[in-house]
């Protein structure tokens, strides 16, 4: 069964652009993993002090995923991640949250 690989990010206010560049601007490696189906940054709600941002991976299987955070691949993603000068627009650490699909219907 597929599975939902998510990590929330809290980004600090006027911060967002600068985040949202981080990835646009990213090398990513994830097509050239096994199993990887998408991905997606997604933004959610502007709340007092930070706006909310997922990243939201969907693998063929917990697996694939765990074989992925063992990678070289994931290594090199996350070389820059949190390291960058300045201060970085993420506040704290991101949350991870991974699903198992239970039921699918599309
Ligand atoms: C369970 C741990 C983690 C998971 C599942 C995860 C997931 C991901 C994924 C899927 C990518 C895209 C990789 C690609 O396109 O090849 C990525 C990149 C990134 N991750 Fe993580 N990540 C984790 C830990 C962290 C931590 C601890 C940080 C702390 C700052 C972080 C910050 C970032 C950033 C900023 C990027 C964009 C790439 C860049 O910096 O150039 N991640 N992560």
């Amino acid at each position: 069964m597929s599975y939902i690989a998510m990590n929330r990010f809290k980004i600090r206010p006027g911060r967002t652009a600068d985040f949202e560049d981080i990835w646009k601007s990213r090398e990513s490696k994830l097509k050239e993993l096994k199993g990887f189906r998408e991905f997606r940054l997604l933004k959610g709600p502007e709340t007092e002090g930070h706006t909310l941002y997922s990243s939201h991976v969907l693998w063929d299987s917990r697996e694939d995923f765990e074989a992925w955070t063992k990678s070289q691949q994931f290594r090199d993603s996350h070389r820059n991640a949190g390291k960058r000068e300045g201060e970085s627009p993420i506040m704290g650490h991101p949350q991870f949250e991974g699903f198992e699909t239970v039921l699918h219907e599309a």
